[in-house]
């Protein structure tokens, strides 16, 4: 969400009490920081022990916190953007969630060794479950209306601040790739033309089917798959120790999307939608192949060159998106079937 006064949550009630008290704290409804020792309980829980609720409240914590960036510049919020109190509490939710995400890699020696760097990640990206998803085999051949509008709600929070997303991608860029990270800004912003803008364009297809956007864009609807998944991109967006991993996400999005939407539109298509209420998604078929090429060969293999170190980030990125996604894609699924 983009300028709000207020941060939105996805829900206000947890049994510690920990959400209401940030999020009161973030808008400014009350000075004190929430409670320290309950935090160190929730990420014991949620991280050690694995626990779902608990994964879910610190997911969702990050969440509220990342919203500042793009709150309004009027607003309370952005007077706590740099509160050395928030950024702690940041810093603590973040290292614990890194840690835990990537507790099970061992970095393949191909990550430093393999010529064509670019074409390495591609490979991960194929191989990976997030690549070739059940859901959207469903939505391709078995969905009803109904459940499709579900995916449509579900993916508007993050449709909806992408062009800001890319625009992150932008800042302190290696100075050969700032051409390339702008073409794909352009497209976002539908070469100029406001009608074409890609969230424009996304919000008219909700607009065809009636689906009313509502104010927080539909984020009562995320657990914590989708919160990570949301948060994987804000990471790398607002710290810049973590700028290349968000390349490796940006990469991996723009490669996952193509051949996935195109099953969802032929799920649209077989519902009788007609190929202009889904003009987003085919379009994104189309631009996208050349997106992902674009981050892969034209941004992280100019990099990567430059500076071999950087390799284990762009890797460490690809996986943060696939991961998450594949957890939000099961999640989705479940949440699709039984509606
Ligand atoms: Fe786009
Ligand atoms: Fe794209």
């Amino acid at each position: 969400m983009f300028n709000i006064m207020e941060i939105k949550p996805a829900f206000a009630d947890d049994i510690y009490g920990f959400t209401d008290s940030l999020l009161a704290w973030l808008n400014d409804k009350q000075q004190k920081a929430p409670d320290g020792e309950i935090l160190k309980i929730l990420l014991n829980k949620a991280w050690e022990k694995n626990l779902a609720e608990e994964q879910k409240i610190v997911q969702h914590a990050l969440f509220m916190i990342y919203q500042i960036n793009l709150s309004h510049p009027l607003s309370a919020p952005a007077q706590r953007q740099y509160d050395p109190d928030v950024l702690a509490l940041k810093n603590r939710l973040e290292q614990a969630w890194i840690e835990h995400e990537f507790n099970h890699v061992e970095i393949p020696d191909e990550v430093f060794s393999s010529e064509h760097f670019g074409d390495y990640l591609k490979k991960v990206w194929k191989s990976h479950n997030a690549s070739h998803h059940s859901l959207f085999d469903f939505l391709e051949r078995q969905a009803t209306k109904q459940q499709v509008d579900i995916f449509l709600k579900s993916d508007s929070a993050l449709n909806l601040i992408f062009f800001d997303l890319v625009a992150w991608t932008l800042i302190g860029s290696q100075p050969e790739t700032r051409g390339t990270i702008s073409e794909n800004l352009w497209d976002e912003i539908g070469e100029g033309d406001n009608v074409f803008t890609h969230v424009n364009l996304y919000k008219e297809v909700l607009k065809k089917q009636k689906i009313e956007l509502k104010d927080n864009h539909y984020i009562d609807m995320y657990d914590s798959a989708a919160l990570a998944g949301h948060n994987a991109f804000m990471l790398g967006a607002i710290n810049r120790e973590h700028y290349y991993k968000l390349l490796g996400v940006m990469a991996m999005t723009e490669v996952l999307d193509p051949p996935q939407y195109e099953k969802l539109v032929n799920g649209c298509l077989r519902l009788g939608l007609s190929e202009s209420e889904v003009k987003y998604y085919t379009e994104h078929i189309t631009i996208d192949i050349r997106h992902g090429d674009d981050w892969l060969y034209k941004v992280i293999d100019v990099i990567a060159d430059k500076y071999p170190l950087s390799r284990q980030e762009f890797y460490l990125g690809s996986l943060l998106r696939l991961q998450t996604a594949e957890r939000y894609y099961d999640s989705l699924l479940e949440r699709i079937k039984i509606s």
